[in-house]
């Protein structure tokens, strides 16, 4: 299985300052084309929220013109920036986003199977899982708690080093996913964004990831107390791959196309 983990799109409506500074919309068309060109062919692409910017409908309609071109499903998660409603009502034909309430789903058809979650306070930089989210993710993989499983969620379920995205990070039910994440023997690995950086740890005994940026990220600053930067470090994405025999290997990806310098054939 080939699994593409792209984050924090951030699409924006032209002329909007974040547009200008980071061009969201070309970067993710980029991208798009990118992931058509890979061989072999990943198996899909899910998407760990901040998918727009403003919560727009025009923003989401956007999204949706960009990925259009995609030649492979794509599953689609909320963050801080994004808005239940407007996701559902321009995606109305991704049924797994569900009619209401928390945008969280699991995938079954892949060899992995994908649990999706919904850390979303909305209004709110900052994310949570509360006890009703968590007994959710508790019934997903007490259903099924022999297949290897990877959890995507936007906000890292870690402290990252750098402060003001700590501020803003999972500040509720932390210590509880890597409870749950701990109690069962067949996690892969725990997947987020929202720092707009490629950070990695250990949570609940399994490795923890966190992808960069389809448009802009982060610098890494961690004596700053009173801000971020944003640095013209380049788009990159997660290609998350698993064999039986060998388990799950992630390979960070930029999103930009590199002169070969030397092809050596070797023996
Ligand atoms: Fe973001």
């Amino acid at each position: 299985m080939i699994l593409i983990q792209i984050s924090d799109l951030h699409i924006s409506d032209p002329g909007e300052p974040l547009d200008q500074l980071a061009r969201t919309t070309e970067r993710l068309a980029i991208a798009v084309d990118q992931i058509n060109a890979m061989s072999p062919r990943p198996d899909g692409v899910i998407a760990s929220g901040d998918l727009v910017n403003e919560c727009r409908t025009s923003e989401y309609e956007r999204l949706r013109q960009t990925l259009a071109p995609l030649q492979v499903p794509v599953w689609l998660m909320v963050g801080n920036h994004d808005a239940r409603d407007e996701l559902r009502f321009v995606f109305d034909d991704h049924a797994y986003l569900g009619d209401s309430g928390f945008v969280h789903y699991t995938v079954d058809d892949l060899p992995v199977r994908l649990i999706a979650l919904d850390s979303q306070i909305p209004g709110k930089t900052a994310g949570a899982l509360c006890p009703t989210r968590l007994q959710w993710l508790e019934d997903q993989l007490a259903a099924q708690p022999d297949r290897p499983t990877m959890i995507f969620l936007h906000h890292p379920p870690f402290r990252s080093g750098i402060d003001r995205m700590d501020a803003n990070g999972l500040t509720e039910g932390r210590d509880e996913l890597a409870a749950v994440i701990a109690r069962y023997g067949n996690v892969l690995g725990v997947y987020a964004g929202h720092v707009h950086r490629p950070i990695s740890t250990m949570v609940g005994g399994v490795p923890a990831q966190t992808c960069p940026s389809t448009a802009h990220q982060l610098g890494l600053d961690l004596a700053r107390r009173d801000g971020v930067t944003i640095v013209a470090e380049p788009p990159a994405c997660l290609m998350h791959t698993w064999q039986p025999d060998s388990g799950l290997v992630t390979h960070q990806v930029y999103l930009a196309t590199y002169p070969v310098l030397a092809d050596i054939k070797l023996a």
